[in-house]
C-alpha cells in the first residue's frame, strides 16, 4: 500500500500520457447534442466521479449526476455522455447500469482493467479508457481515475482545463512537499488512534472527506463519520449531546480550502466554539496549492497517508478488504 500511495504523482503523468495514445470519437462526428452526464461506479470506482463533479462545478456545461446503484434516473436517453466505470469490470451495479444505458441509447465510454465491462465495451465498440491493474486494488486508481475522467470531459468539449500546466504544477508541489506531507500525516494519524474521527469541511469538499472516510474503513479498518457545512448547521449541530464517555473518544477534523465559502468560515468560527463546550479534540487541516484542483488532490495525497498510519497505528494490513471479497462471492 505504501508503493501505491507513493505513485500519486506517477499516476497523474502516466493517466496524462496514456490519455493522448487512446483513439477515442468524438461527439462532433457521432452529430451528438450532449445534454447531460452520468457517471456511474462503486466504491473506488465511483468516488472519482464525485471528485470530478466538484473540480468541475464551475467548469461544466451540462448538468452530471454520479449514481451509485443498479438504476438510471428516468432523463437518460441518446443525449446523455454514460460513464461506466468499474475496475474490475464485474461489479453487477455498474453492470445493471451500462446495460439500462445502452438500451436507452446513451453515448457510452468504460473505464476498466478488465471483466465484463471491457467485453461489452470491446465488443459495442464504445469508447475505452484502460486501467492499468494496480496489484488489484481499486481504491489506489483514484489518481488515475480522476485525471482520466477530467481528460475525457476535455475531450469532448464539456470543460476547458490546461491540465499540462495543473498536472506539472501539482506534481512538482507534491515532489517538493513530499517529507511534510507525511510527517503531517503520521502525526495526525497519532492523534487518530482509538478516536472515532469526525470530518467536517464546506460541501465542496464532501466528495474530498468521503474519499478519507472511504480510506479510513478499508485502510484503517474502522468507522468514521462525515458531515459538511452548511448542512449540518441545520441538525447535525443539534446532535452534540453524547455521553461523555462516548464524546472523549471523538477527533474533530475541519478541513479548509481557500475556496471555501466566506460564510461557510463564519459559520465554522461559531460552531467551533460551540464543539469546544463537548470536546478539545479538534485538529484543523488546509488545503495547499495554487488551484481547486491542486488543494483537493494535496488533500487526498495527504489523508491517504493517514490512513495509511493509522492502519499502521490499529496494527492491521491496509491492503486486504476480504469482507468487501466475502460479501461479492456470496452474492453469486
Ligand atoms: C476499493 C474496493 C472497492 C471496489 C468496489 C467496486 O479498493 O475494493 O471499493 O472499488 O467494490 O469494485 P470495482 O472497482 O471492481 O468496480
Amino acid at each position: 500500500m505504501n508503493e501505491l500511495i507513493s505513485s500519486f504523482s506517477q499516476q497523474l503523468e502516466d493517466a496524462y500520457f496514456n490519455f493522448q495514445k487512446l483513439s477515442l470519437s468524438s461527439f462532433l462526428d457521432k452529430n451528438r447534442n450532449i445534454s447531460n452526464i452520468v457517471m456511474v461506479g462503486l466504491g473506488g470506482s465511483g468516488i472519482g466521479g464525485n471528485l470530478v463533479q466538484t473540480i468541475t462545478r464551475s467548469l461544466l456545461k451540462v448538468p452530471y449526476q454520479v449514481c451509485k446503484t443498479y438504476n438510471l434516473p428516468s432523463y437518460i436517453d441518446e443525449n446523455t455522455l454514460f460513464i461506466a466505470s468499474s475496475f474490475s469490470g464485474n461489479t453487477e451495479e455498474t453492470l445493471a447500469s451500462l446495460e439500462e444505458a445502452q438500451r436507452k441509447g446513451a453515448y457510452i465510454v468504460c473505464l476498466t482493467s478488465g471483466g465484463k465491462v471491457k467485453e461489452i465495451a470491446n465488443q459495442k465498440g464504445f469508447d475505452l479508457v484502460p486501467l492499468k491493474s494496480l496489484a488489484a486494488c481499486p481504491r489506489a486508481h483514484l489518481p488515475y481515475s480522476v485525471t482520466s475522467l477530467l481528460l475525457l470531459l476535455n475531450h469532448y468539449g464539456l470543460i476547458e482545463i490546461d491540465f499540462e500546466k495543473e498536472i506539472k504544477e501539482t506534481v512538482e508541489s507534491f515532489n517538493q512537499k513530499d517529507e511534510i506531507i507525511k510527517k503531517e500525516a503520521k502525526q495526525l494519524a497519532i492523534a487518530l488512534k482509538g478516536k472515532f474521527p469526525i470530518l467536517y469541511a464546506d460541501a465542496i469538499l464532501e466528495p474530498m472527506l468521503i474519499r478519507f472516510q472511504q480510506q479510513i474503513n478499508e485502510n484503517a479498518k474502522q468507522l468514521c463519520h462525515v458531515a459538511v457545512f452548511p448542512e449540518m448547521n441545520h441538525n447535525e449541530l443539534v446532535g452534540w449531546h453524547l455521553p461523555k464517555d462516548i464524546l472523549s473518544k471523538t477527533h474533530i477534523l475541519l478541513f479548509h480550502s481557500d475556496y471555501d465559502h466566506e460564510r461557510v468560515n463564519r459559520r465554522m468560527e461559531i460552531c467551533e466554539n460551540i464543539f469546544n463546550k463537548h470536546t478539545t479534540a479538534i485538529t484543523h487541516i488546509s488545503a495547499k496549492g495554487n488551484s481547486f484542483l491542486e488543494q483537493v488532490f494535496y488533500l487526498i495525497y495527504l489523508t491517504d497517508w493517514v490512513s495509511y498510519y493509522l492502519a499502521e497505528e490499529n496494527g492491521v494490513d491496509p491492503f486486504p478488504v476480504e469482507v468487501i471479497n466475502y460479501l461479492k462471492s456470496s452474492l453469486q
